[in-house]
């Protein structure tokens, strides 16, 4: 009873930014990202009789604590799916995503975590069910089930049946690129779990996020149908400035950014007005990724990486959905 499955991450175009059920992991908006071909991370997961715990690894290092709990109570759900209480498992995950800083390692890391265990322990899941069962693990992770654009569907259902992402249009529909610009491979201070919760529960200004994001998530999907650099591009920094705005009118107000963050920016906005386009989004944590075309990418890549405090710029194509090996 073992398999092993490779996920990549996504960036949030317009961003998932709170729970309506935590527990079941149900989101407050539908969001959409792009799945990118610079982050994976491959997981193998084997079901054996004889073990009396579920024993994990990450890039070969054993896991306990809050990570543990978050992976093992992810596989119970697995096990009572699949009617097989008492099966542990050996995981061993290689991640190649700086972890935790803001490269949602968790969007990769539980896609594949979802995709080898389910398929480990003898479920078929369709790609609909599987992006389902993935949502519980971690929310980001749901959309990572597909190649290229997909859109996590809010759902209203309180079971959260109808929560899952579908896809919008493959990795070879359209060749845009994302600079991932490295500022810090520390662990951020504020988890995108706990950041969020404390912005629904008390940003002034999270009744505004939620409004506005019917029309962007409309408008966006226009926009990757037409291959529509500068509408994709300006909705998807707009959407990111306002989820992060939200966090400052939390109650403690927080923000994922530093000085180092604000640089990129500036020197994004500076390329535009310099003609080339290129547009910033930014999850949980200090690093920004930039959206750019494939013929502008010597020039991106050097002015990025001209940056003070740049450490490293990681360079993406539109990456492909769940595979097994
Ligand atoms: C800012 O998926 O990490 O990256 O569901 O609690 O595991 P949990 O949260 P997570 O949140 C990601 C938030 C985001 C935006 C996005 O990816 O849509």
């Amino acid at each position: 009873m073992k398999a092993t499955a490779k996920a990549h991450t996504n960036i949030a175009l317009i961003k998932y930014w709170g729970k309506r059920n935590e527990p079941l992991i149900l989101p407050t908006n539908s969001s959409l990202s792009l799945t990118l071909d610079g982050f994976s991370t491959t997981t193998s997961v084997e079901f054996r009789e004889n073990l009396a715990n579920d024993h994990v690894t990450i890039n070969d290092e054993t896991i306990s604590g809050e990570s543990y709990r978050r992976v093992s109570g992810f596989l119970d759900l697995i096990r009572q799916t699949a009617g097989e209480k008492h099966l542990y498992a050996d995981v061993h995950s290689i991640n190649d995503v700086p972890t935790a800083a803001g490269f949602a390692s968790s969007a990769s890391g539980f896609a594949a975590l979802a995709a080898a265990a389910t398929k480990a322990i003898g479920l078929q899941l369709s790609d609909q069910e599987l992006s389902r069962i993935t949502r519980q693990g971690s929310g980001s992770a749901t959309r990572s089930i597909y190649g290229g654009f997909a859109q996590w569907q809010m759902g209203g259902r309180p079971d959260g049946s109808d929560s899952y992402a579908v896809p919008i249009a493959s990795q070879d529909h359209w060749d845009i690129r994302v600079a991932a610009v490295v500022l810090s491979d520390t662990r951020k201070n504020v988890s995108s779990r706990d950041g969020m919760r404390r912005t629904v529960e008390t940003s002034a200004f999270y009744d505004g996020w939620l409004g506005s994001l019917a029309d962007d998530l409309e408008q966006i999907k226009e926009a990757i149908m037409d291959r529509d650099f500068e509408k994709t591009g300006k909705i998807a920094e707009a959407n990111c400035l306002k989820m992060h705005a939200t966090t400052l009118g939390a109650n403690p107000p927080f923000t994922y950014w530093t000085d180092k963050t604000v640089a990129v920016m500036q020197t994004v906005q500076a390329m535009r007005a310099e003609g080339i386009p290129a547009f910033f989004t930014i999850d949980a944590g200090p690093n920004v990724k930039v959206l750019y075309l494939p013929e502008n990418e010597k020039t991106v890549e050097k002015t990025l990486r001209d940056i003070p405090g740049a450490e490293d710029v990681i360079l993406s194509k539109p990456g492909r959905g769940v595979s097994f090996l």
